[in-house]
Parts: C-alpha cells; sequence; structure tokens
C-alpha cells in the first residue's frame, strides 16, 4: 500500500514498513512503557520510537577507520526542522527491526555513511538533486575528493531549517571549507552589505548558486550573475569607458573593482568552432604533459613553445579549432572576492594602456581541466610583446591554415602599449603599414573566411567567436 500527504508544497509519499515498525515499536514500548505521547510533537509513534533510543546524550559508535560516529538525534530540533512531516523510515528505509540496535553494523568512516544515505534525498528533491549531481562538487566527489561537499554537509538532514530565513553571513554552509574566501568576502562591499541591511547583497551562492555550482572561471556565469542584479552596469561604465562591452569582456569584473589586487592576463584554450573553453577530456589528460613538453626547463613558455602547443592541440580533430582567448583578471581566488566600493576602482587608462603596464607582467595560459577548474602553465611575459611582431603572428595564423583567433582583443591592447615604446619606430610603422593594406584588401574583398587569414586587429569579424 502506498500512501501520500501533502507537505508544504510536495507530495511525501510513504510506505508503512509495517512489520519493521510495528516490532521496533513493540520493542521500545514495551521498554520504556506507554510514556510517549505521539500527540505532543506531531511526531508518528514509529519516529518517537527511533528517537527514544536516539535522543539519548554520548550515544555513539566507534566506524572501522577510528571515527566516532555520534547518534543521537535531537528530538526538539526535528520537531523544529523542514523534515518533522518525514518519517525517520523514509530516509532510514534499510534498517532491520529484528537486529536494529542489538547487533553491530559495519561502517568504514562517517563519509562512507554519507556517500551511501545520499541517495534517501533523491526521492523527493529530484531538482536539486540533478542540479548538485552537474555541479563541480559532484564532479570532485566522482574524482575522488574526500572533501567535497555533498547534500549533508550543507543540510543537516534532522535539522534543516527553511532556507528563507535569513541568517548571519557566517550560518552559509560554503564558509567552512572555503574560509579565505569567506574572509575576503566578508570583508567586501557585499558581506558589508548584507550585514548591514540583509539580504538584497549576495551570499555565495548568489554568484555561484547553490546546487549546480561551476568553476568560478568557466564560462561567464558568474559575470552574468553581476549583471542581473547591476542591470544598468554597461550603460553607467559607458560614461566614460569607451567601448565598455569589449572592455567588459576583456577584463573580469574584479581586475577592475579590487583595486589592491594582483592583476595578470591568462590565455585560456578555446574551442573557435564549438565557441566554448577547451576542456581536459576525462582519462586522456593532455595538457600538462605537452606544457612540460614543450617547456622542459620549466621557465615559462616562449612564444615557439606556445606555437607548436597550439599545434599539438590542433593536430587531431578540426584544424585551427583550438585557439587562444586573452582576459585579464586577478592572480588569485581570495583577491577575487575583494570587491570594494565604486570609489576606489580603477578607472585611470594608463594602469592598463602603458609600455610595461603591471598587469602584462604576468601571463598564464589555462585549459579547464576535467571538473572544469583551470589547470595552468606559464607563459613567459615577452611572448605578449613578442605577439606583436607580425611575423610570429603569421606563424600562429600558419597554424593548419586557419586564422587562430590570438589573444583576440589582447593583442591590439599590447599594440596601442608598444607605441610609446618598446618597439623601434620603424617596426611599428612598418606594422601598421602592413596593417592597413591588409584591411584595404579586406574591404574590397568578400566576408572572411575561415581558411583566410584575418588580421589581429580585426577584433569585429571575431565577436561572434565570443558569443
Ligand atoms: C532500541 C534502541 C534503538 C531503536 C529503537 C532504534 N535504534 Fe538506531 N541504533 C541503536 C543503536 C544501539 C545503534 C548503534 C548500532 C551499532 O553500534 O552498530 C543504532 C544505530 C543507528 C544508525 C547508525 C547506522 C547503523 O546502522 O548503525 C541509524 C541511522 C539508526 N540507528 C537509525 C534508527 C532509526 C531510523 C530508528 C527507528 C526506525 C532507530 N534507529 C531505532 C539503537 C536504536
Ligand atoms: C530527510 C532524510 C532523513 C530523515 C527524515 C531522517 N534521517 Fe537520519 N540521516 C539521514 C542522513 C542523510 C544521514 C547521514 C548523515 C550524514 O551524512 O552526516 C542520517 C544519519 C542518521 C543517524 C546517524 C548519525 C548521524 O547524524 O549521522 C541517525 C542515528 C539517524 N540518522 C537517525 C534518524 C532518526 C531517529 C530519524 C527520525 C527522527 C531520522 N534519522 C530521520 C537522513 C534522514
Ligand atoms: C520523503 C521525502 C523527503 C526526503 C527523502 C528528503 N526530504 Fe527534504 N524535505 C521534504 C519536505 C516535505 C520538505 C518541506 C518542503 C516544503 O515545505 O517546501 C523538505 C525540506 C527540505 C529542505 C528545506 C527546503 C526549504 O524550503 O528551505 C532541505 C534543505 C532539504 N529538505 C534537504 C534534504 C536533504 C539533504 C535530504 C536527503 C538527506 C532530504 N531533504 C530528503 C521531504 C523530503
Ligand atoms: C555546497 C552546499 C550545498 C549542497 C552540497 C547542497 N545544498 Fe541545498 N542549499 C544550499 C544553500 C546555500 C541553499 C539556500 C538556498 C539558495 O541560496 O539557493 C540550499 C537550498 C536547498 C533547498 C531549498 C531550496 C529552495 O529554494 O527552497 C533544498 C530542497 C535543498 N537545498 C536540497 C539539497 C539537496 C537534496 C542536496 C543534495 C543533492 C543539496 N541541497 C546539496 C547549499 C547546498
Ligand atoms: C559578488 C559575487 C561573488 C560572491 C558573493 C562570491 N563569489 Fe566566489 N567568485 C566570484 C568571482 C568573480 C570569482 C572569480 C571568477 C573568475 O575567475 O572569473 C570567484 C571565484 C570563486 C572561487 C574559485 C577560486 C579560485 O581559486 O579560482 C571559489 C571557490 C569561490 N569563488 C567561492 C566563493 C564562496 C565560498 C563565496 C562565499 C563566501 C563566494 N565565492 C562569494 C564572485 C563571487
Ligand atoms: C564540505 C566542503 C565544501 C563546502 C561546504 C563547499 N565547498 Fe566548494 N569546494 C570544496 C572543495 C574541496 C573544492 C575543490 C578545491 C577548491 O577548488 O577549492 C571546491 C570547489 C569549489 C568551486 C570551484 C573552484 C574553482 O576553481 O572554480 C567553487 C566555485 C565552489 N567550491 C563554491 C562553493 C560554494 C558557492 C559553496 C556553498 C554554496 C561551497 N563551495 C561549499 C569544498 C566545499
Ligand atoms: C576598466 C575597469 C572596470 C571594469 C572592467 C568594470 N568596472 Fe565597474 N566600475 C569601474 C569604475 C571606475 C567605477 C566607478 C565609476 C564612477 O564612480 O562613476 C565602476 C562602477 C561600478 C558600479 C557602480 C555603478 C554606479 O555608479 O552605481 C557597479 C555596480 C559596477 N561598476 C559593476 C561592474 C561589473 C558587474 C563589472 C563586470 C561586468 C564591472 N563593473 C567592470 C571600473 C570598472
Ligand atoms: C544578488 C544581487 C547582486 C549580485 C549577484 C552582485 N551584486 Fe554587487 N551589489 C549588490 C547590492 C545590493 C549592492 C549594494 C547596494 C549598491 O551599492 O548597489 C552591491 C554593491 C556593489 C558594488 C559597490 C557599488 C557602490 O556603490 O560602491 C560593486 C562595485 C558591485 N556591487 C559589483 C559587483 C560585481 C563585480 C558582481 C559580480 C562579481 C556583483 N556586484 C554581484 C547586489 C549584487
Ligand atoms: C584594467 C585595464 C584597463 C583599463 C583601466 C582600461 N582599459 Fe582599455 N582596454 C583594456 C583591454 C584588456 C583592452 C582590450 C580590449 C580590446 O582590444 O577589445 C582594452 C581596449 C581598449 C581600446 C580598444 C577597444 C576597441 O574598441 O577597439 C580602447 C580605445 C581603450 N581600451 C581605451 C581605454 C580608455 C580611454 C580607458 C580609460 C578611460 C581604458 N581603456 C581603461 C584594458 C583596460
Amino acid at each position: 500500500m502506498k500512501n501520500f500527504f501533502k507537505v508544504g508544497n510536495m507530495m511525501v509519499s510513504f510506505r508503512p514498513k509495517s512489520l519493521i515498525l510495528a516490532a521496533l515499536v513493540a520493542l521500545v514500548l514495551s521498554t520504556v512503557g506507554m510514556a510517549i505521547h505521539a500527540e505532543d510533537s506531531g511526531l508518528s509513534k514509529e519516529d518517537k520510537a527511533c528517537l527514544n533510543c536516539h535522543d539519548k546524550e554520548g550515544l555513539g559508535k566507534t566506524l572501522e577507520n577510528g571515527e566516532t560516529l555520534s547518534l543521537q538525534i535531537s528530538t526538539k530540533a526535528y520537531v523544529e526542522s523542514m523534515h518533522n512531516g518525514t518519517s525517520c523510515e523514509d530516509c532510514h528505509s534499510d534498517i532491520d527491526a529484528k537486529t536494529h540496535g542489538k547487533v553491530k553494523t559495519s561502517i568504514n568512516s562517517k563519509r562512507d555513511f554519507s556517500l551511501t544515505m545520499q541517495e534517501a534525498c533523491r526521492t523527493c528533491h529530484k531538482k536539486k538533486f540533478t542540479e548538485y549531481e552537474d555541479s563541480v562538487h559532484a564532479a570532485l566527489i566522482k574524482e575522488g575528493s574526500k572533501k567535497a561537499p555533498m547534500c549533508s554537509d550543507c543540510h543537516n538532514p534532522h535539522t534543516v531549517r527553511s532556507a528563507k530565513i535569513i541568517g548571519p553571513i557566517t550560518a552559509t554552509p560554503c564558509a567552512k571549507c572555503h574560509e579565505d574566501i569567506f574572509k575576503a568576502y566578508s570583508r567586501s562591499v557585499h558581506g558589508q552589505e548584507r550585514i548591514a541591511n540583509g539580504k538584497a547583497a549576495p551570499l555565495c551562492a548568489g554568484c555561484h548558486q547553490a546546487h549546480a555550482v561551476k568553476a568560478a572561471s568557466l564560462g561567464n556565469d558568474v559575470k552574468e550573475a553581476c549583471l542581473s542584479c547591476h542591470k544598468n552596469a554597461v550603460d553607467m561604465h559607458k560614461v566614460w569607458l569607451p567601448n565598455t562591452e569589449r572592455h567588459f569582456e576583456a577584463i573580469s569584473c574584479p581586475a577592475c573593482h579590487v583595486p589592491t589586487a594582483q592583476r595578470r592576463v591568462n590565455l585560456r584554450l578555446y574551442d573557435g568552432v564549438g565557441k566554448h573553453q577547451v576542456s581536459e577530456k576525462t582519462g586522456v589528460p593532455q595538457f600538462e604533459r605537452l606544457t612540460h613538453a614543450a617547456d622542459a626547463k620549466d621557465t615559462g613558455l616562449n612564444e615557439r613553445a606556445l606555437w607548436s602547443l597550439l599545434k599539438e592541440f590542433n593536430r587531431d580533430g578540426v584544424e585551427g579549432k583550438t585557439i587562444l582567448r586573452g582576459r585579464l583578471e586577478v592572480s588569485s581566488g581570495v583577491q577575487a572576492h575583494q570587491l570594494s566600493e565604486k570609489s576606489k576602482a580603477i578607472r585611470d587608462c594608463n594602469t592598463c594602456h602603458q609600455t610595461g603596464a603591471a598587469p602584462f607582467q604576468s601571463v598564464t595560459l589555462t585549459i579547464a581541466g576535467p571538473d572544469g577548474r583551470p589547470l595552468r602553465h606559464d607563459v613567459q611575459k615577452d611572448t605578449l610583446t613578442s605577439l606583436t611582431s607580425m611575423e610570429s603572428v603569421r606563424g600562429f595564423y600558419a597554424i593548419g591554415s586557419t586564422r587562430i583567433k590570438l589573444l583576440d582583443s589582447l593583442l591590439v591592447l599590447v599594440l596601442l602599449g608598444s607605441i610609446s615604446g618598446s618597439l623601434g619606430h620603424m617596426t611599428i610603422k612598418r606594422l601598421f603599414k602592413s596593417v592597413r593594406e591588409k584591411l584595404e584588401a579586406e574591404k574590397n574583398a568578400a566576408p572572411p573566411q575561415a581558411d583566410k587569414q584575418v588580421l589581429p586587429g580585426d577584433r569585429r569579424a571575431d565577436d561572434d567567436a565570443s558569443k
């Protein structure tokens, strides 16, 4: 027999496991007498029976790995929890009444126990469960992480309260594992705003989601979260920042909004055909092997090494598929959370647009790892400058005879920077002459084709690749 009842906005099904329960209830009632009043708490007799043994201080068991698992469940907290209409057996369906509590069972570790119990959540919270399964946290667990969270790391099933209750920021489950980031966040504009005025400002899940948490640097999810709250941000920047859209694409928000941060250029391997960041395939890692082969001395990839690496990545599959896209960002996860008020944000064009500008002194190459988190390798900073010489760019473009959208926007920036110094006057002149000629040739010709060389400065034609 299957019964349904409605709790909140959700249908809950339960099968009275009559035999098991009857046996347990009988056992408990016979040992403690009729002192249980099921009406008091709204709990069923069956649940009370469990709690009668389990709401006892000090009840615990030693697991195979030596850990102690506390077995105490507070009746009061359970009654006040969102699961008070759910019976113990809905989640603990594998309890054997005949032997339970008498015969010791074997559990390897707390972690193992949580992993087996997690399936219980799926029955009633399918949507959250599916979202979670698609997260970086779930991917980490699949990879064998002993530290990434499961449902019960963020929600105690016996004490869970409504998500609508706004607690202090310290109550976010993310804080206990991402301690340094939490500290930085709590001092940021958003942390301070939230402490002062409550929930309009985002807590961790406001920018990263709670269940479908993705690697932060993958795609544009986080930036889109910023823009979904700060709807007029683009317009507000347009007032002083020319071509705001381009700047927003080539610079992460914290790179300007965390004035004290160190910045760097991140060259991301990008699939120019599929239009997404290139990910390392599970089981067939290439990146480490290839970067080490290309940079045996570990001094950072130089121009030549970068070139041969790209060639390798384009070896199989569609030719010219793998390209590089540059982005200016802060150098660490902690720094990304030190957002300060707008008056401190960077607006001095010279911070970036001058020869030797600090953000361009550190360059890294990344690919998305199997779980989405970035794998990195250092690139020699001179590589950026040498890319501005037409010859080497041609070299890059020659790979697979398809255009490689190298550095995309950043290249232009370096060009702008170079004008004031580093390259010789003649080089610059020659450079621009050839750019001009190419541009003119292109204007007169048909729209750019895949197998045609396109100028580094011609980013308009690249716009679609960034969508
Ligand atoms: C007669 C007392 C008693 C009752 C009633 C009882 N338990 Fe237990 N329970 C225990 C003891 C003792 C242990 C520790 C067993 C061990 O050391 O292996 C335990 C262990 C557990 C564990 C830890 C996992 C395991 O299997 O060892 C869970 C979960 C649990 N009980 C849930 C329940 C639920 C749910 C009910 C009601 C359906 C219930 N218990 C009823 C005494 C009881
Ligand atoms: C919504 C599902 C759910 C309900 C309802 C539920 N439990 Fe649990 N219970 C779990 C999960 C999941 C775990 C594993 C905890 C973890 O991963 O830390 C667990 C663990 C336990 C443990 C082992 C100690 C611990 O905290 O890990 C005991 C004992 C227990 N439950 C008893 C009960 C009793 C008694 C009830 C009813 C009053 C109950 N549970 C109701 C899901 C539930
Ligand atoms: C038998 C069905 C059932 C199972 C199994 C179950 N839950 Fe629930 N859960 C509920 C119900 C019913 C509510 C109350 C929902 C409501 O009123 O909107 C709830 C509420 C919650 C809430 C609070 C939702 C809110 O509105 O803030 C969380 C968090 C939660 N459950 C997590 C879990 C986790 C984690 C597990 C697995 C350990 C689990 N649940 C297993 C039925 C279940
Ligand atoms: C990394 C921490 C984390 C993990 C893991 C996690 N949750 Fe949550 N969950 C949260 C937070 C934070 C909220 C608060 C709501 C929000 O901000 O979206 C929440 C909210 C919820 C809610 C209430 C949603 C609502 O909008 O009313 C349910 C139900 C829930 N979680 C179930 C689960 C289940 C089931 C799992 C396992 C599949 C799980 N959660 C795993 C952090 C987590
Ligand atoms: C205002 C939005 C925002 C909030 C709130 C926020 N983050 Fe982030 N988080 C970011 C941004 C932006 C990045 C950097 C993304 C990138 O590389 O483009 C990031 C990166 C991360 C990373 C990856 C760090 C790394 O080493 O690369 C983690 C982990 C993280 N956040 C966790 C948290 C936690 C935990 C909280 C809550 C204490 C939190 N975030 C709050 C925006 C936010
Ligand atoms: C039980 C511990 C735990 C909890 C709770 C937890 N995380 Fe994580 N998280 C990890 C671990 C471990 C990693 C992998 C190591 C790392 O990248 O920091 C990770 C990775 C991440 C990443 C990917 C990092 C990257 O490089 O982009 C993000 C984003 C993230 N967590 C956000 C959150 C958010 C948001 C919450 C709360 C809703 C949360 N985490 C709660 C343990 C946890
Ligand atoms: C090139 C540097 C730069 C970049 C990139 C940048 N900002 Fe700004 N932003 C600023 C400066 C400078 C101000 C202050 C302008 C003022 O006070 O008039 C500002 C102001 C703001 C404000 C306050 C607007 C107002 O006047 O109320 C918000 C919100 C904001 N930025 C969000 C963002 C977001 C979201 C992103 C990423 C999508 C971003 N910014 C990228 C430099 C930048
Ligand atoms: C959930 C909505 C929300 C999200 C997501 C969000 N913010 Fe905010 N932000 C706020 C609120 C609310 C404030 C405080 C009120 C205000 O100044 O607008 C604020 C303040 C700010 C300020 C300070 C503005 C000032 O007047 O000094 C900046 C800068 C800012 N946010 C940037 C960002 C960036 C960058 C991101 C993404 C990484 C982001 N915000 C994500 C809601 C949000
Ligand atoms: C934090 C670094 C940073 C700051 C500050 C900055 N820029 Fe930029 N700027 C860039 C980057 C990176 C690009 C490359 C984007 C591109 O070429 O599309 C760029 C590109 C440009 C371009 C070429 C874009 C186009 O439309 O082709 C111009 C013009 C420009 N910036 C002007 C300015 C001016 C004027 C300021 C000051 C008001 C400024 N920038 C502030 C980093 C910065």
